[in-house]
């Protein structure tokens, strides 16, 4: 594993809008401000810059592929119940809803209420839990698909290792649980390590000298990482792979 920092994020430079912490990572209330700014620049999902669209278009069809074979395989009638793990304003959502405008009953979380602005339109209230998985979601609802995208880096490894435990329990039988990375460290030599570390020094003198601040953003983990971390889950039949969506995103699923 290895951590990362930011300074901005779909354009938006962080310290337009909040204080930045070099060892704290970005909290609830961190992304809440943060989504408050992006709505107040953005007014819709379509003003979002147009590559992150594109990729992320990709793979939410990429996702509703997938829903589309477990959706094959139910009785007549029955819907594919879906969950997103820290979905954002929803944009990979809104496709997956045009991709399958049927049948398929979709619920969201997010640790704040803000992100969820243009999502409301669109989902009703009791599919949107929001606080942090798993104790934030209902016990009693079980699903066909949970999907991580682009959010893990953001969570501790040992929160990590209890979500993923806690949201096998929450799958219907054949469900699976992917988490599509964004942040894949892809090799981690010894030598490589001592440049990153003396890089995060440097970053820190600069940060608290103020020249050039960066928030903590969170962890690269290898895929290695990523395989161990889905077996210390007790997750099964895990596979892994890359994306054709123009960023390569490296995705693992497992049962
Ligand atoms: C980079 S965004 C990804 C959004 C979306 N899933 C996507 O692929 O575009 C990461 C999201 O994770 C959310 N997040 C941060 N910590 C979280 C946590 N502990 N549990 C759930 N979501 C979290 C943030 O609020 C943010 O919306």
């Amino acid at each position: 594993m290895r951590r990362f920092y930011q300074e901005s994020w779909q354009g938006i430079p962080f310290t337009t809008f909040a204080y930045t912490h070099f060892f704290h990572l970005a909290d609830a209330k961190f992304y809440a401000v943060f989504y408050e700014e992006l709505f107040r620049r953005f007014q819709n999902w379509n003003d979002l810059p147009k590559a992150w669209r594109a990729n992320k278009r990709k793979d939410a069809r990429w996702l509703a592929k997938r829903l589309e074979r477990i959706r094959t395989a139910k009785k007549e009638g029955e819907p594919v119940r879906v969950l997103s793990i820290g979905c954002g304003v929803g944009y990979m959502e809104r496709v997956l809803l045009e991709e399958i405008p049927e049948g398929m009953d979709l619920y969201l979380n997010e640790p704040s209420t803000v992100g969820m602005k243009w999502m409301r339109r669109l989902i009703p209230s009791h599919r949107i839990f929001i606080g942090e998985p798993p104790d934030c979601l209902s016990p009693d609802i079980h699903y066909d698909m949970i999907y991580l995208s682009a959010m893990d880096y953001c969570i501790p490894q040992h929160q990590f290792d209890r979500m993923l435990a806690q949201l096998r329990h929450m799958l219907l039988p054949g469900g699976e649980i992917i988490c599509l990375s964004a942040s894949l460290l892809v090799e981690q030599s010894q030598v490589a390590g001592f440049v990153n570390f003396m890089k995060n020094c440097i970053r820190c003198l600069l940060h608290y000298s103020g020249i050039r601040r960066q928030q903590f953003w969170g962890w690269r983990r290898t895929r290695e990482e990523y395989r161990e971390t889905f077996r210390r889950s007790d997750l099964k039949n895990i596979e892994d792979g890359h994306l054709e969506d123009g960023f390569n995103t490296y995705w693992i699923r497992g049962e």
